[in-house]
């Protein structure tokens, strides 16, 4: 029986309800909708393409910036004409606007933040049974959203959660109110998990917490941050790991010199900066200063392997000058990133810059937003082509069909598009014997989003 007539028997039988899943935000919530998923699976529901072919429509989504919020409400306006589906909200804006979101939209069912997912189940049982306000809410968890049931899609990368919830308060974000508190799992149930994701045929792991620096592992081990990293990267079978995100406060030396003697590690950190202007760090409670973020940039470009840095950078954050979004431009210029994420402040409900005077007008934040990008842009080019001519070793992760190219990523996180050497009897190489693959790939050109090459080896 072939896909869609098993789903057509299983609704006909009545045995099989069918949901939709769309996720937005950061990988946390990739990630989350994976167990979500998987958790939706065990009780009998089939997941289906599109809104319009489920019984249960599910959003999961992000509050970072008002325009991700208001992207799930537009989605929850379209569903409005379409009747007899249950709709639900999950993730940051279902913790943040909680029942409010009943009243803007009354359609909706459920209403689920992801502190309160490891309640999932019991709150699937009420909305089967026909209930139709119900909440999962609470923050007072100490508990993780750990299950055994995630759905992995991609075959050879998988994310694992190590550390939920962030007890900072950054004076711009939501997180501390999205999430919750925050709680490590216990480190040999990470080991276990990469271990058993290894012996799955994985290769790559990604270890993922909003502050990932300041995990404690809660059992009698003790374990800090780079004990962990360390001991992830010596399972057998994994050949990459990388994490994300890292708070500079909390980044120790310790972490380098895991990178350093465990090459499995990838040689890429992301160390958000936000700003590079001591007076503005502190309006923002970031907890450190422009110099010690420095240092800890020091201690990477000291280090034996080669480590590609990235940063988030906040611009026209309230009372930001000339004179500071000057300061951040030198740090790019210092720094030499090799990527960035950067974003206009944008104000967010219950964070404390919400009462700051002096916010910075719209066209200014995009004025600065647009110097800052093109001055990276620069920089990016010229580290990039500092590349070409060399060798790279990239795990193939898919195939562009319109450039007949490979898509492959370096331990620097660079996408290095390529090509391979004909095969002699003149064959195209399927696409099973490339995805999943390490290659080593020789960098031929050099773009500022990517590098093309070419692999000599006939696979
Ligand atoms: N925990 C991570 C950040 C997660 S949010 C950290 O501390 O680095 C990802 C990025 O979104 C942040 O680094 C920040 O650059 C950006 N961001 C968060 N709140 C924002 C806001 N109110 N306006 C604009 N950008 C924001
Ligand atoms: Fe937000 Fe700061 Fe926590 Fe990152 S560390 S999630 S920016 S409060
Ligand atoms: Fe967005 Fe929540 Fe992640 S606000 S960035 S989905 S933690």
């Amino acid at each position: 029986m072939g896909e869609s007539d098993r789903k057509r028997y299983n609704c006909w039988i009545g045995a099989m309800k069918s949901f939709y899943l769309e996720t937005f935000g950061c990988q946390m919530n990739v990630h989350d909708s994976e167990k979500v998923i998987g958790t939706l699976e065990q009780r009998g529901y089939a997941q289906v393409d599109t809104a319009d072919a489920a019984d249960l429509v599910l959003y999961n989504t992000c509050s970072i910036r008002d325009k991700a919020e208001q992207k799930v409400f537009h989605r929850l306006q379209e569903g409005k004409r379409v009747k007899g589906k249950v709709f639900g909200v999950l993730g940051c804006v279902a913790q943040q606007e909680g029942e409010k979101i009943f009243e803007r939209a009354p359609h909706v069912s459920l209403v689920v933040g992801s502190a309160s997912y490891t309640k999932l189940g019991e709150l699937l049982v009420r909305i089967e049974a026909g209930e139709r306000k119900v909440t999962g809410l609470s923050l007072d968890t100490e508990d993780t959203f750990e299950t055994p049931l995630t759905r992995r899609d991609n075959p050879h990368r998988a994310y694992i959660t190590i550390i939920e919830g962030c007890d900072k308060s950054c004076a711009y974000c939501v997180v501390p109110f999205t999430r919750g508190p925050e709680r490590s799992r216990t480190s040999q149930s990470v080991i276990d998990e990469t271990a058993k994701l290894a012996s799955s045929g994985y290769s790559e792991i990604q270890l993922l917490g909003q502050n990932v620096n300041s995990y404690r592992d809660p059992s009698p081990a003790g374990w800090d941050f780079a004990r962990l990293l360390e001991a992830v990267g010596s399972v057998p079978g994994i050949r990459r790991v990388r994490f994300t995100t890292s708070h500079p406060r909390d980044f120790v030396k310790e972490i380098i010199d895991a990178i350093d003697r465990t090459e499995t590690l990838c040689n890429q950190v992301h160390l958000p900066v936000q700003s590079g202007s001591s007076r503005v760090l502190a309006a923002m409670q970031r907890q450190y200063t422009r110099d010690q973020y420095m240092q800890r940039i020091e201690w990477m470009k000291n280090a034996k392997r080669d480590i590609a840095i990235s940063t988030d950078i906040i611009v026209g954050f309230p009372g930001e000058t000339d004179e500071d979004f000057e300061h951040t431009l030198h740090l790019l210029d210092e720094v030499e990133y090799d990527s960035i994420f950067s974003f206009k402040y944008s104000q967010r409900p219950n964070t404390p810059a919400l009462k700051l005077e002096d916010q910075i007008p719209e066209e200014e934040k995009s004025r600065r937003l647009t110097i800052l990008q093109e001055r990276q842009r620069a920089i990016q080019m010229r580290r990039n082509t500092n590349l070409v001519g060399g060798r790279q070793e990239v795990l193939v992760e898919g195939s562009n069909s319109s450039t007949g190219q490979w898509i492959g990523r370096t331990s620097q996180n660079r996408i290095l598009n390529f090509t391979t050497a004909p095969r002699p009897d003149g064959t195209v190489i399927p696409r099973e014997r490339m995805i999943g693959n390490y290659l080593p790939v020789r960098v031929t050109r050099a773009g500022p989003n990517s590098l093309v090459g070419e692999c000599a080896i006939a696979v």
